[in-house]
């Protein structure tokens, strides 16, 4: 005899069902309400894809907060005692530009004591409400703040006013860990923050201040890795592990803090902060910024076609750094980049710090991400007079000692990365800049002699006979002596087969060289049927210290530099094309601001990840 209850009678196919909604105040913030029938009565999980990467997450009353521009699938997957029933959309999200100001609502993270106000300093802004952040008006936490933004025109906290204008604070937040885990502003509005109890999460143990303050670690975000942690629960989540191990997301059931993306500069978090008093009340976000660093989104007006999409004869590479791979870096470099070249990481002094003990930890990091990403990578450079670890200058064997170790070293480099690395830098800028052009008197000439350039191309082919061998060098595009002297040394390993391509490296100006002595350079090369690399552009839109920032009139001059050294490769006979190089991402990265000790703005993007007309420049030289 069975019994029906109504659950049996109303049962039919489980169909998963829900609505993603995004607000005009902040479109990378959709509210997904779960319209499932019956929905409470199910365990619902969702998921976060883009560009195939999925997110698992987890249960309950969601919003899903996008960092970047794109297309993002949403998930939900609906389980009952029998059934399984998923539904998925795909939601888009613009460009946004997020205005707000550094301090505005901000909590100022590292060195919050005033006993310690070094170094750099986190500074934590909130988006689409901030759990836990927002006074009443009795100045007590309330955790019911259904849309902190309206918090920002709290006219108490003399915040940005509704249309985003400017914030009129500077605010200073100092941490009080105590019972109550409060803070105070300079305006002494009390907040609530669980943020102090990180600092006994993380078990750092830091002295604890006389005006009860600790100091908040200065996060190393060269040591940062995103990973994943089972929580109590038994869900995976992202988390941030800092350098020492310690984790700064921590899930203990009353608050959650996972990573919604990472760069150098920016790091999104989420808080899925509980009530203590009432229902899971959903998620929070939280960007932080650090401070001299304004994210301001892409407000770019250029035509943002990718550059590896435009360029169909040849790879466009970018020049990357090891902790530059994640968040805004890793968005264009996967939409803009098929080519990549390690700016330093793969160098002897990197690679090879002391003698017998090999360090690839960088190298792979950034191999691997090329692999993943389905890009060329450029090895550079094996042997290079400025990369050299000191072991290696003082080294103390005998010449054939060193010639061995030498041998072994590029064996072991070029077999390490057999398969994945299409090409070596295999020396780099042996030529002399002047007395004639001889070859620089490196550890590598005084050590194996004239010829130490044909013996390391030799050991290269040996070590993998299908990997492109280059000769990299600067300044050949204009300096005819050098050029020469370049060219000589390439028609003597021509004459061995141990050659397939030169880099020209192309660190250039605005207004120099010229269309007609590039040229030259590219037929030298060009005629002797090797493959041309444009191996390290950047054009200095500042090479005579005229200008404080980039005014339009230079942008367009850089645009039209940019446009030229295009055209002038994407004409080359497709036997000769390889690849052209950026060296770096946004301009604040550059090599050359520390290199010249001048502003200098001579990269395809601006230090807020803007595309700039320079971008505009290669993709008219595609046309
Ligand atoms: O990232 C680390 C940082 O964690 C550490 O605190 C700091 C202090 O030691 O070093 C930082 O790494 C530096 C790296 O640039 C990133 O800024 C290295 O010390 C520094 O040696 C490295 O300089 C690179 C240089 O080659 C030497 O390898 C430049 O980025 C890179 O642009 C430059 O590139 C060369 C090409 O290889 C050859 N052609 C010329 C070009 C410019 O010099």
């Amino acid at each position: 005899m069975f019994s029906c209850s109504d659950d049996d009678v109303s049962k039919g196919a489980l169909v998963a069902s829900f609505t993603a909604t995004s607000t005009p105040e902040n479109p990378n913030l959709f509210f997904l309400d779960n319209t499932t029938p019956g929905a409470e009565n199910y365990t619902s999980h969702w998921q976060f894809a883009a560009n195939g990467t999925t997110l698992p997450d987890t249960d309950g009353l969601e919003e899903a907060f996008f960092a970047s521009e794109g297309s993002y699938v949403i998930t939900l997957t609906v389980v009952s005692a029998d059934q399984t029933a998923t539904a998925s959309q795909t939601v888009t999200v613009g460009a946004t530009v997020y205005s707000f100001c550094n301090d505005a609502n901000a909590v100022l993270l590292a060195n919050t004591c005033a006993n310690s106000a070094t170094g750099k300093t986190w500074v934590w802004s909130t988006i689409a409400g901030a759990y836990g952040v927002g006074p009443t008006s009795s100045g007590i936490y309330d955790s019911a703040d259904t849309m902190d933004l309206s918090w920002y025109s709290h006219p108490e906290n003399g915040f940005t006013e509704p249309d985003g204008s400017s914030c009129v604070y500077d605010d200073k937040y100092v941490f009080k860990q105590d019972e109550n885990l409060t803070y105070q502003n300079l305006n002494n509005n009390t907040y609530q923050w669980g943020w102090a109890w990180a600092n006994l999460e993380l078990g750092l143990n830091l002295p604890q201040f006389a005006d009860g303050c600790y100091e908040s670690p200065e996060p190393d975000t060269s040591g940062w890795i995103l990973t994943y942690k089972t929580s109590t629960n038994g869900n995976q989540y992202p988390w941030l592990m800092l350098t020492n191990g310690a984790t700064i997301a921590y899930y203990e059931g009353t608050s959650e803090y996972q990573i919604v993306s990472i760069t150098e500069d920016v790091m999104i978090l989420r808080n899925i902060a509980k009530d203590p008093n009432g229902p899971q009340n959903g998620w929070r976000y939280y960007r932080l910024v650090r401070e001299g660093y304004a994210d301001v989104g892409n407000t770019s007006t250029e035509p943002d076609t990718p550059l590896k999409s435009a360029a169909t004869t040849f790879s466009v590479g970018m020049a990357v750094q090891s902790n530059r791979l994640t968040g805004n870096h890793n968005d264009i470099l996967t939409r803009e980049f098929n080519n990549l070249t390690a700016e330093y990481e793969m160098k002897m002094n990197i690679t090879y710090p002391s003698q017998g003990n090999y360090d690839f930890t960088a190298a792979d990091a950034i191999v691997n991400y090329g692999v993943a990403n389905n890009m060329d990578i450029h090895g550079h450079a094996l042997i290079w007079y400025q990369s050299v670890p000191s072991w290696v200058t003082n080294f103390s064997g005998t010449d054939a000692e060193f010639e061995s170790m030498i041998e072994d070293y590029i064996t072991t480099v070029v077999q390490r990365y057999s398969g994945q690395v299409r090409s070596w830098d295999v020396v780099n800028e042996a030529v002399e800049d002047s007395n004639g052009y001889g070859l620089r008197n490196s550890i590598f000439k005084q050590r194996m002699g004239d010829n130490y350039i044909q013996k390391c191309y030799q050991f290269a082919r040996n070590a993998d006979p299908n990997v492109l061998l280059f000769y990299n060098d600067y300044n050949i595009s204009f300096d005819t002596g050098k050029l020469a002297a370049t060219m000589a040394l390439v028609d003597n390993l021509m004459a061995s087969n141990l050659i397939d391509g030169v880099g020209a490296q192309m660190h250039i100006s605005y207004n120099f060289p010229s269309a007609t002595q590039i040229q030259n350079m590219v037929d030298q090369v060009v005629s002797r049927g090797l493959k041309l690399h444009f191996s390290e552009l950047d054009v200095r839109a500042n090479p005579n210290n005229d200008i404080t920032s980039l005014t339009e009139a230079r942008a367009i001059q850089q645009q039209n530099k940019v446009k030229e050294v295009v055209q002038i490769y994407n004409a080359i006979p497709q036997a000769n094309k390889f690849a052209i190089t950026v060296w770096g991402l946004r301009d604040n990265e550059t090599w050359l601001i520390d290199f010249w000790g001048n502003p200098e703005w001579p990269l395809l993007y601006d230090s807020g990840f803007n595309i700039k007309k320079a971008h505009t420049g290669f993709l008219e030289g595609l046309d």
